[in-house]
């Protein structure tokens, strides 16, 4: 496996790992983000993978959803989950996306990137804003306690051997985005603060 970030081998197990792990915490902490959707907003959810964010709160609230995901298994399983006209799946790398959107949710994605991409990856979601838009992120921030440092250094060497994940660290997600030119309006942190919630908008020039 070369390519990077690829998910398909853990698409059958994520969901359920996921939940062994955390519970309902990291659904949780994203849809506490949906608050800052506004309303009949054009959303672009990118990284969403079995689409648990597709809920009915933010399908209620938005006009349409364009769901990008490279792992055709995680888009297959998102499409199951949420048969809605809203929402338009696109089976493609992100990076090659154009578009303009009021709402941008990116989660649990940025950290699969290492320092550079990452920094790529900022400046390519800050190019699919329009002026006025907000960026939507919940991922995890640098661990304090001990049992949560265990368990990241587990999930990246996990993911890095089932996913060929590009991360061999997790990356300062907020101080990046900060540096990029993002403000941040909102912000709260769950899991004792191992998983941080945020929306940020573009600093006006
Ligand atoms: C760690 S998973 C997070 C999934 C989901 N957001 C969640 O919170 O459970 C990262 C997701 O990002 C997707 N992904 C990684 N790189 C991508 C890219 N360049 N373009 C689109 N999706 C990508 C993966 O396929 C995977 O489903």
């Amino acid at each position: 496996m070369s390519q990077k970030n690829q998910f398909d081998r853990v698409a059958p197990v994520y969901d359920g790992l996921s939940k062994l792990v955390f519970g309902s915490a990291l659904i949780n902490a994203q849809k506490k983000n949906l608050v800052n959707v506004p309303l009949s907003a054009n959303v672009l959810v990118v990284g969403g993978g079995s689409g648990e964010i597709l809920c009915d709160d933010l399908l209620n609230k938005v006009k349409h959803i364009d769901y990008v995901e490279l792992s055709a298994k995680m888009l297959r399983k998102a499409k199951v989950r949420c048969n809605s006209a809203k929402v338009n799946f696109i089976h493609a790398d992100i990076a090659e996306l154009t578009g303009s959107y009021d709402a941008v949710v990116a989660n649990f994605f940025l950290d699969c990137f290492d320092a550079e991409s990452l920094e790529e990856m900022v400046i390519h979601l800050k190019s699919l804003m329009s002026p006025n838009a907000v960026l939507l992120v919940t991922d995890f921030k640098q661990p304090q306690m001990l049992w949560h440092k265990v368990l990241l250094a587990s999930m990246l060497k996990f993911f890095k051997h089932a996913s060929n994940l590009e991360a061999g660290k997790l990356q300062p997600i907020r101080q990046k985005l900060k540096a990029a030119g993002f403000n941040e309006h909102y912000l709260s942190f769950g899991l004792r603060g191992f998983v941080f919630t945020a929306a940020f908008k573009l600093v006006k020039k």
